[in-house]
């Protein structure tokens, strides 16, 4: 008989979303508390039994990323220690995930050391939403649920049935997850050459696809600086698009992001809440749809031993 209970701990990255998971499931947020010690160093305290239990950390490593990188380990390290049957990392954004490999000399692969610190803590598995690069899957050697947030993003397109539907990919490295949401929205498709100048700053070059007289739908993982999406929205509008929508996942959001989206030829942005949103963030025009269900429902099949694949498209 299963008798394990699911327990559900939050850091300090995303509470609001962790209580939301703990709502779909049913059970109050584990009681953890992340203070301090004099000298700056995390103090972290589970203050409930959890002997043999299932559970799982919500903690997207996002800004700060050091930090919330740190509760998450320490909180992992926490619950193997006083027993936990098992410890799920549960990365609704996966920081670090754009280091992933070395693109020039003397540079560090993050997102594998990343992956090696999550293990090395005592996490039994690893569940993830839309990873910037899939295969950080196999930069662990434990079992990783990777989720999909296009069937949740794409909810609001479908029921505003929007006509003449083009989804545009604003770099190549986005167009199977264009192709995703196009096949999924029974849109056509598009795609931006993007060349990155800077860390920040974005040059667009040729377009493959008509956007003249059509609805357009930008696509991406994730949105730093904004720069991909508000060039694109700048090129598509120059070439004839009637409206120009964006949906990302990871509203990362950070330096110039919030001017450069409040000033773009963007009519609406649709993300998802793997990451909080900044008071600022609520200005634009941003509609943003919750995860916590899709993940809920993901942390009960891993419980239950059930089937996860069909969470992945
Ligand atoms: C790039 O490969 C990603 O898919 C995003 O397009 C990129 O990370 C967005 O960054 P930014 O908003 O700074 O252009």
């Amino acid at each position: 008989m299963h008798t394990r209970r699911i327990l559900v701990f939050s850091g300090n990255a995303h509470p609001v979303l962790a209580t939301g998971i703990c709502d779909y499931l049913d059970i109050e947020l584990g009681d953890a508390t992340i203070k301090r010690f004099p000298d700056g160093e995390l103090n972290v305290k589970v203050s409930e039994d959890v002997r043999g239990a299932d559970a799982f950390v919500v903690q997207p490593t996002c800004d700060p990323v050091n930090e919330n990188l740190m509760e998450l380990l320490l909180l992992i390290d926490c619950l193997k220690r006083a027993s936990a049957d098992r410890v799920t990392a549960v990365l609704p954004y996966y920081g670090y995930a754009r280091k992933d490999r070395k693109d020039e000399g003397r540079v560090p692969i993050t997102a594998k050391l990343v992956a090696n610190l999550i293990t090395s803590a005592g996490a039994d598995r690893v569940l993830a939403i839309d990873l910037h690069a899939s295969q950080i899957q196999g930069f662990f050697d434990i079992p990783f649920d990777h989720l999909c947030a296009a069937g949740s993003l794409s909810r609001p397109f479908m029921e505003s049935r929007i006509t003449d539907l083009v989804v545009v990919s604003p770099d190549v490295g986005s167009i199977k997850l264009a192709r995703a949401y196009a096949e999924r929205l029974g849109a056509g498709l598009a795609v931006v050459d993007k060349r990155r100048i800077s860390p920040d700053a974005i040059e667009t070059g040729f377009l493959i696809g008509e956007v003249k007289g059509r609805n357009v739908l930008i696509v991406d993982d994730i949105i730093a600086t904004g720069g991909s999406v508000c060039e694109a929205a700048q090129m598509l509008r120059n070439r004839g698009a009637n409206s120009v929508q964006v949906a990302a996942t990871h509203p990362v959001l950070c330096g110039p992001a919030i001017e450069r989206l409040g000033a773009a030829a963007i009519d609406r942005l649709t993300v998802t809440d793997t990451i909080p949103l900044s008071e600022a963030a609520h200005e634009l025009p941003v509609l943003c749809v919750s995860v916590a269900n899709l993940i809920g429902e993901a942390i009960k099949r891993i419980h239950f031993n059930e089937s996860v694949s069909s969470l992945f498209t």
